[in-house]
Formats: C-alpha cells, sequence, structure tokens
C-alpha cells in the first residue's frame, strides 16, 4: 500500500489548499482531502518513535497520482522530512477501456452474459456479432482479467466486462434495449438459493431490459436448478417458454466439456419476451435534507438491502464523519457521510435501486 512517514505534523487550519490540492476536516485520525478530479481520506497515523505514517483510507480508493499529489501537498505544508515512502515506484494502473464500472452509462450494450466464466461464449458472441456491443458480467475477478487479455490479444473491441453481481447490474440498463441474455451453467446454489442468479427479481429485470421478441437463454446441467427456473417462468403471461433437452450448441463452455465427459443432461429454456415495458425512471436523488440524528449501530436487515452504520469519528461541535455499509444485501458499499446541517455523501453511492431504497430509508431512520 503506498504510504510515506514524515517526521513532523502540526494541526492544521482547516480548510487549507496547497496547490490544487484542498484538505477539507480531520475527523480524529481521517483528513478529508479534495484534488480537481477526486474526493478521498487520507489517514495520519502518529509512531511510538514520534514520526506519523501517512496512508489513504480504501473505503474511498483514490487513484496513485492522486495519492502522490496529496502526500507531497502534506510534505509542503507541514514543511515535513520524508523519512520513508514507496510511492515513486508504483505506476498507475491504465484503466481498460474494455472494463466498465457501476458507475459508467450501460445504454449502449445489446447482448448481456452473466457469468461468462473462462469467456469461449463471450468471445464467441462477440465475433459473431461485430456490430453489437457485448456486456460481459462476472464476480469472479480473475475470469475478468483472463478474458480482458484474451480481448486485448485477440483485438476485439466490441466487449465490455464488468466485475459485479449481474443481478444488481441489469438494473442500470435502459427498458427495452437487449437483444438477448445468456446465462449458461449458473452456480445451482442447492444448498443457499438466496444466491442463484436466478429469481424473480432478475427474471422482471430481463423482461424490462429485452426488446419485445428478444430472449433470455438459460443452459444448465442441473435438472433442479432447471425445474426451479421453469417454475418462475410460468408465472408470466407476456412470455414464450421453449425447452431443449441434450441438444448441442454452437460453443461449448469449459462447464459443458465437463458434464458431457460425464455423460450428463443438458437443458436449455428460452423464455422471449412479449412485452414492451416502461422507460427506466432513473432519478436517484442522493441528497439529504437535514442532519442525521440518533444514530444506533445495529445492522438493518430488509428484503433486498441493509443499512449499517458502523462508526462515527468527531469533526467538530456540529460535524462528524460516519462511516456505513449500505445497499443490496449482497453486495452493499462501503462509504462516508459528513454529518452536518446539511448531510452529504463524502462519495455518492452508486445510482443503483438498492443504493437508492437503502438511502430513503437511512434518512426515514434518523431524521431527528
Ligand atoms: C458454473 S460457472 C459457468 C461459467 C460459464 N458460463 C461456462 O459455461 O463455462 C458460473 C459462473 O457464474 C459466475 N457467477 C455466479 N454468480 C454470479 C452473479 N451473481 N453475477 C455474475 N456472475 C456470477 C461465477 O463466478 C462463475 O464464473
Amino acid at each position: 500500500m503506498p504510504h510515506i512517514v514524515i517526521d513532523r505534523f502540526e494541526k492544521i487550519n482547516y480548510p487549507v489548499k496547497v496547490d490544487d490540492v484542498e484538505f477539507l476536516f480531520q475527523a480524529e485520525n481521517l483528513i478529508g482531502v479534495k484534488t480537481p478530479i477526486s474526493k478521498f481520506l487520507i489517514k495520519l497515523q502518529p509512531k511510538e518513535d514520534g514520526t506519523y505514517l501517512i496512508k489513504y483510507d480504501k473505503i474511498t480508493r483514490p487513484i496513485i497520482s492522486e495519492i502522490k499529489k496529496a502526500y507531497e501537498a502534506i510534505i509542503k505544508l507541514q514543511n515535513a522530512k520524508i523519512i520513508f515512502e514507496n510511492i515513486r515506484g508504483i505506476k498507475e494502473k491504465l484503466p481498460n477501456k474494455n472494463l466498465l464500472n457501476i458507475e459508467d452509462d450501460l445504454s449502449d450494450i445489446d447482448i448481456v452474459e452473466v457469468g461468462f466464466g473462462s469467456g469461449r461464449h463471450l468471445i464467441h458472441l462477440a465475433k459473431e456479432n461485430p456490430d453489437k456491443i457485448i456486456l460481459g458480467i462476472e464476480i469472479h475477478k480473475p475470469s475478468i482479467e483472463q478474458v480482458l487479455k484474451r480481448l486485448e490479444h485477440e483485438k476485439i473491441s466490441n466487449v465490455r466486462v464488468l466485475n459485479h453481481d449481474a443481478r444488481i447490474i441489469l438494473s442500470k440498463i435502459p427498458s427495452n434495449n437487449l437483444e438477448a441474455i445468456y446465462v449458461h451453467f449458473p452456480v445451482p446454489w442447492d444448498k443457499k438459493p438466496h444466491r442463484r442468479v436466478m429469481n424473480k427479481d432478475f427474471i422482471n429485470e430481463c423482461i424490462r431490459t429485452l426488446k419485445k421478441d428478444a430472449f433470455l437463454h438459460l443452459r444448465t446441467d442441473s435438472v433442479k436448478y432447471f425445474n426451479y427456473s421453469l417454475n418462475l417462468f410460468l408465472d408470466y403471461n407476456k412470455i414464450d417458454i421453449r425447452i431443449k433437452k441434450n441438444i448441442p450448441y454452437v460453443i461449448s463452455s469449459k462447464y459443458e466439456d465437463r458434464w458431457k465427459k460425464l455423460d450428463k443432461d443438458i437443458y436449455d429454456i428460452y423464455m422471449i419476451n412479449h412485452e414492451i415495458s416502461e422507460e427506466l425512471k432513473e432519478n436517484f436523488d442522493f441528497t439529504f435534507e437535514k442532519k442525521l440524528k440518533n444514530l444506533d449501530f445495529k445492522p438493518k436487515i430488509y428484503n433486498n438491502f441493509v443499512i449499517h452504520i458502523e462508526k462515527v469519528f468527531k469533526i467538530d461541535e456540529n460535524r462528524e464523519l460516519i462511516r456505513l455499509t449500505l445497499g443490496n444485501f449482497n453486495r452493499p458499499e462501503h462509504l462516508y457521510i459528513l454529518n452536518k446541517d446539511k448531510p452529504e455523501y463524502f462519495k455518492a453511492p452508486a445510482p443503483i435501486k438498492e443504493n437508492y431504497l437503502a438511502h430513503l430509508e437511512l434518512k426515514r431512520l434518523f431524521n431527528g
């Protein structure tokens, strides 16, 4: 982790600006930093030998160039000597244009593959549909990295990948946009069904995001998962369902190769959507009207989101920094709120439904 040790640190009169770095406040050992392109926290840790260790806060995770700027500004402001630093040798990771994150716009996506694993089918889709933009969503980071390398190596430019839970991401895609959604060999999660990709919310989101007459393709070797999904689909009346068994597919994934060797049955369900859905009203307002009060530290668990106030750091008589976890039950976000007369997120949550619902509930719970 990039950090520095300096020989002195005297109280700062906040806010203060050094070149284009602004030090906003100090909440116990956390210092708020603003640069022209980012906002983050650094941590100040006095050491026994009278020196000070300075590192960045992982939750606000700035990019290396901005950490470097903040450290340089601190050294200048404190007129300090560097006792140790490991930042000069650290190189900035260049952003990969094929790797999206949850804040990015997804309105140009035509086809989605959920849980692409080794990526054989994703690459096949890209080659078969050179004019379409394919989005692969995968929770397993090594699979993401492996596919990014392959995309670069094969000079494929119409694939985007996103390292997240697909059940959350679909809610960011505009309505009636997709031509196909593929879910091939999802983890059956027989013992933890709540972790299955396929559930009512996910199917609703598939129907909303698919164009009229476009399809969701589920391919599985698990007869239990097949029956479970079929039962879910049977609750809808504006779809057609087509079922196949042991029909070879254009491309065999790593998992499929494995099951074939074991002579397992393989099931396909095609859910064809006939509904034209309403436009997504995505107007997530993450502002607060008044100071949050009567905070408590008990985790609050709801149907599809959680709120957990973890720690409160005092800034002054009227302000504090709240560290909390908020959002989707399976993938909550770690955040800070600057709690004052009109509170604000130090860095806003990603604009997804569960975060917004959690934000509204947070305001209701602690509305003073
Ligand atoms: C059994 S593998 C199948 C991989 C690939 N589709 C194939 O056929 O070889 C299931 C994949 O789904 C991914 N996965 C599981 N749950 C997910 C979720 N909620 N969102 C995105 N990916 C998920 C796993 O990381 C894993 O790579």
